[in-house]
């Protein structure tokens, strides 16, 4: 499996050997961002970070990750300093960008947006999360995460809660645990169901799907995944504040969950966690954002080739 070149757009695509090979680099990459700080693997190479959509974790350590190999991010921070407030289409931005870089990580709003601009470019693209689409990094990172904290990812039981409808972290999870004989638990507000294509193809690769409403049948899981409701994908503002308190975590229910529960969030968070979690050794997710840099330096060396 050769990543030289590869654009990295959806966890879909990837295999269990592909999935592998990330976890080994990053490993790596952890171990010698430990040791060094920053090194100069990629002296020699510009990456462009184009955040049309607010972010902190993803863009930041993306261009933590950038530094750390020794190499240089040229950065659009947000939609309005760029010419997509113009209405530069998102091909003749990467048309524009590939002339200066040697790799480009974008975050923007369309479901599909990553795959118009890898179409319209040579270099390697990362999504940084497209709308409603995927968001394959942060998937790679919660695996991660998963493999430190749990010792493995195989056979887990994984409920998913919040919302499943627009959440692309959650979409990115499904897939990128596929091949790892996962059982999934999708809880969430009847509006915010998991999509069924989704279902789907949990299904066709023989993975137990079950959909709840209820957050304490969630607690019954070895991955508790907590998710956000999406404010800013909603037509309806009516909507969105009729669901959005849908739940809230609290360290007595973690405290009630089965043996090891390990909750974890892509972040941010809104109420969906109580701050009385934060405390408990099953929280994970401020560790969870931290193996972010390194998932993000392995996949930007091993696209480039220097992994
Ligand atoms: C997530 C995202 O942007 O999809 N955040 C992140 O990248 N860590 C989740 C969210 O915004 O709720």
């Amino acid at each position: 499996m050769d990543f030289i070149g590869r654009d990295i757009l959806s966890t879909e695509d990837l295999t269990r050997e592909d999935i592998m090979a990330i976890m080994k680099v990053t490993g790596e990459m952890e171990d010698r961002a430990k040791k060094e700080r920053v090194f100069s693997l990629l002296s020699d190479r510009l990456v462009a970070i184009i955040f049309l959509e607010p972010s902190t974790r993803t863009r930041l350590s993306f261009v933590a990750a950038v530094h750390r190999l020794g190499a240089k991010p040229v950065i659009v921070a947000d939609a309005k300093s760029s010419s997509a407030q113009k209405g530069e289409s998102l091909a003749d931005m990467a048309r524009t960008v590939e002339g200066y870089v040697d790799c480009i990580c974008i975050r923007q709003p369309k479901t599909g947006g990553a795959q118009e601009v890898a179409d319209a470019v040579q270099i390697p693209v990362i999504n940084g999360g497209d709308g409603s689409g995927q968001h394959p990094t942060q998937a790679l990172l919660d695996l991660y995460t998963i493999q430190k904290e749990k010792g493995t990812v195989e056979g887990l039981k994984v409920a998913m809660l919040g919302d499943l409808k627009y959440g692309r972290t959650v979409h990115s999870l499904s897939y990128v645990l596929k091949d790892f004989q996962p059982e999934y638990l999708f809880c969430s507000p009847d509006e915010l169901k998991m999509p069924e294509h989704i279902i789907t193809d949990m299904e066709k690769k023989g993975i137990k799907c079950t959909q709840t409403s209820r957050l304490e049948e969630a607690l019954d899981a070895d991955i508790l995944y907590m998710t956000r409701i999406q404010r800013e994908r909603f037509d309806d503002p009516a909507e969105y504040e009729r669901l959005k308190g849908s739940y809230v975590l609290n360290k007595e229910q973690v405290e009630k969950g089965r043996d090891g529960i390990l909750v974890m969030h892509p972040l941010p968070r809104v109420d969906e966690i109580a701050l009385d979690v934060d405390t408990l050794p099953n929280a994970a997710y401020f560790r969870q954002a931290h193996n972010g840099v390194f998932l993000r330096m392995a996949l930007i060396a091993m696209v480039l080739g220097k992994a």
